[in-house]
């Protein structure tokens, strides 16, 4: 079965987590396509051309060990650049339409990457409340975090991927949004699956 389940939204909005959640409740394959673009931040940090880095990256290159802030603020740097998200487009439509079904999450994911996909979301908070989830996800690692940077880095991050020229975060105009500000996770996770189940139910 082909199906793709696009996902876009700012920073640490939730959409990661809806994602994983619904790719292990329909057994889909899941791209977290930030890891993409923050693993080319992180070549960048460390003296790579960003398009070259595009072109070379290689599944090793993913991990959690990029989820910083620096790598992240990195990511969006780079993400500006159209031969670099050209250079990653093949790969993330690949996984978008490959059998079995598929959930990409992203900035132009119901937009430029997969239009096509069968149910879109747009997940999305306000920026006080990302940077508090962002802020507690961090702080353990990197001690010399302050909410109030976070904060910053959520708005400068947001300016950057909603301003750009290529691919701009935008709601798509066919997505369904879900404002998680006063959501609990759980309750974004089963509102994502009641719309995909509806749309599953009009296919059968
Ligand atoms: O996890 P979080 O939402 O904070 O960020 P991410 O999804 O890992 O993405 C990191 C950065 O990569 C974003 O701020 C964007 O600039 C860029 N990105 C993009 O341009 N297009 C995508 N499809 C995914 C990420």
């Amino acid at each position: 079965m082909i199906f793709t389940i696009a996902i876009d939204g700012p920073a640490a909005a939730g959409k990661g987590t809806v994602a994983r959640a619904l790719a292990a409740h329909y057994g889909f394959t899941h791209l977290d396509t930030g890891l993409l673009y923050r693993a080319v931040g992180a070549k960048v940090l460390a003296g790579a051309d960003p398009v070259q880095a595009a072109r070379d990256l290689t599944p090793d290159d993913l991990g959690d060990h990029l989820r910083t802030a620096d790598i992240a603020a990195a990511a969006s740097r780079v993400a500006v650049d159209p031969a670099v998200r050209a250079a990653l487009a093949d790969v993330q439509r690949r996984i978008a339409r490959c059998d079995g079904g598929a959930v990409l999450d992203g900035r132009d994911i119901c937009t430029v990457i997969a239009p096509e996909a069968e149910a879109k979301l747009y997940v999305t908070a306000s920026p006080e409340v990302r940077a508090d989830r962002r802020f507690a996800e961090l702080s353990a690692r990197d001690p010399n975090l302050t909410r109030q940077g976070v904060l910053e880095d959520v708005l400068a991050r947001d300016a950057r991927d909603m301003g750009r020229a290529e691919a701009p975060l935008v709601a798509a105009a066919d997505a369904t949004v879900i404002d998680t500000s006063d959501m609990a996770i759980d309750d974004a996770v089963r509102a994502a699956i009641a719309h995909v189940d509806v749309i599953l139910a009009e296919r059968a």
